[in-house]
């Protein structure tokens, strides 16, 4: 049975992962619009994987016969100057969700749920990946700047940039 506490923060992850898919998928839409066909590949692809975070909360809620609130989503900015202004953002955000899930883990530790607190466990990995990722794929366009045949191959080789690839390459 899942404390009052712990179900309303986990709802409120619920709508902090459906807004980081919307909010990635209009970063897709953006890129495509703009010609970056690996960049908004890239986010297409994060953006489902947001969409999998929020449902495999959902269904964890449902397993310890809580209450899921299915949340409405403000509209996200549909504007970037640049697509290193887009990544700058998108790794404040992971940033933000971090720092979610740890908050998440710290109301479970007081109500001492000790099973939810280890559910999220699969978070707390999932954070360090996503935040190296969008570290990594900044540093490389801050290392690009106008270099015209490196923004070429960045935006063929990032289609195929996973969290997981990124983890495999820094020996994590
Ligand atoms: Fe599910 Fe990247 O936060």
């Amino acid at each position: 049975m899942l404390s009052t506490r712990v179900q309303d923060a986990l709802n409120e992850q619920i709508k902090m992962e459906g807004s980081s898919s919307n909010f990635y998928l209009s970063m897709a839409v953006w890129a495509e619009e703009n010609g970056y066909a690996g960049v908004s590949q890239f986010l297409y692809k994060h953006s489902d994987e947001e969409r999998f975070h929020m449902l495999k909360l959902v269904k964890y809620i449902n397993e310890r016969d809580g209450k899921v609130i299915v949340p409405a989503f403000d509209q996200p900015k549909s504007d970037f100057t640049s697509v290193k202004q887009l990544f700058e953002e998108l790794y404040q955000h992971e940033v933000a969700v971090t720092q979610s899930i740890g908050e998440l883990v710290g109301i479970c530790l007081e109500e001492k749920d000790f099973t939810t607190q280890n559910f999220l466990q699969w978070y707390v990995s999932e954070q360090l990946e996503e935040e190296a990722l969008a570290k990594t794929v900044l540093d490389k366009i801050k290392l690009m700047a106008d270099d015209k045949s490196a923004w070429y191959h960045f935006d063929r080789d990032i289609a195929g940039l996973t969290a997981t690839s990124i983890a495999d390459t820094s020996g994590q």
